[in-house]
């Protein structure tokens, strides 16, 4: 079990420095495999995952200070106390602050899909960030991509066959697998969801 009690926990993950890498263990009490949401947003997925498997470890990136209070409210309402959430920019938090080979799965769903070529440089998914999660990732971990957007989609797909290391397979969803606060409201929209999941290899 989580070592702290719901009552005492704040869920915000406040870095006492930004310049050393994170202590999985010593943030969240207890040795468990961690899953990193980056750019949570509200984190009904976050929330829900956590909720599903109480024996694993997530952490939440997100840089927004109302969304990072709502999801830390939430966390702590419902005493997941293996949930941290920490507010900072997502590539930062992949290259320096994740250490080496300590992440079994990370999120990045619906990513801001910055259509206009001039802005397509500020896309979490470039072939540097994916490097850094690489690196975070322990050997057999997942990475799984959502999109709503065609074009963005092509292009994650474009960095991914480009990158090295990386196993593509099959994005199985049961019926209960958890959805994100940006695809209920894509789905309501009849928008089509793309997905895809990489294995460390
Ligand atoms: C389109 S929303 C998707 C949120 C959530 N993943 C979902 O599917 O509902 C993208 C989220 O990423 C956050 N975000 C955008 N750029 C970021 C960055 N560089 N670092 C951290 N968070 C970022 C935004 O504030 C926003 O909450």
């Amino acid at each position: 079990m989580p070592a702290e009690s719901s009552q005492t926990f704040c869920a915000e993950w406040k870095p006492e420095s930004i310049l050393e890498r994170a202590d999985w263990s010593r943030i969240f009490g207890r040795v468990a495999p961690v899953e990193i949401d980056y750019g949570c947003g509200e984190g009904a997925f976050l929330i829900a995952q956590a909720q599903k498997n109480p024996e694993r470890n997530f952490l939440a990136t997100e840089r927004l200070v109302g969304r990072v209070e709502k999801v830390c409210r939430a966390a702590e309402r419902l005493g997941l106390n293996h949930v941290r959430v920490l507010r900072m920019e997502n590539a930062y938090t992949a290259q320096f602050l994740v250490p080496p080979e300590s992440v079994a799965t990370v999120y990045v769903s619906f990513p801001d899909p910055w259509p206009k070529r001039a802005h397509q440089a500020r896309r979490l998914v470039q072939p540097e960030f994916i490097d850094s999660v690489r690196e975070g990732m322990q050997r057999g971990g997942e990475l799984r991509l959502k999109t709503d957007d065609l074009p963005y989609f092509q292009w994650m797909e474009k960095v991914m066959a480009s990158a090295k290391g990386w196993q593509r397979e099959e994005w199985v969803e049961d019926e209960g697998y958890p959805i994100t606060n940006f695809e209920t409201r894509f789905i309501a929209q009849g928008l089509p969801i793309h997905r895809s999941l990489y294995r460390k290899i």
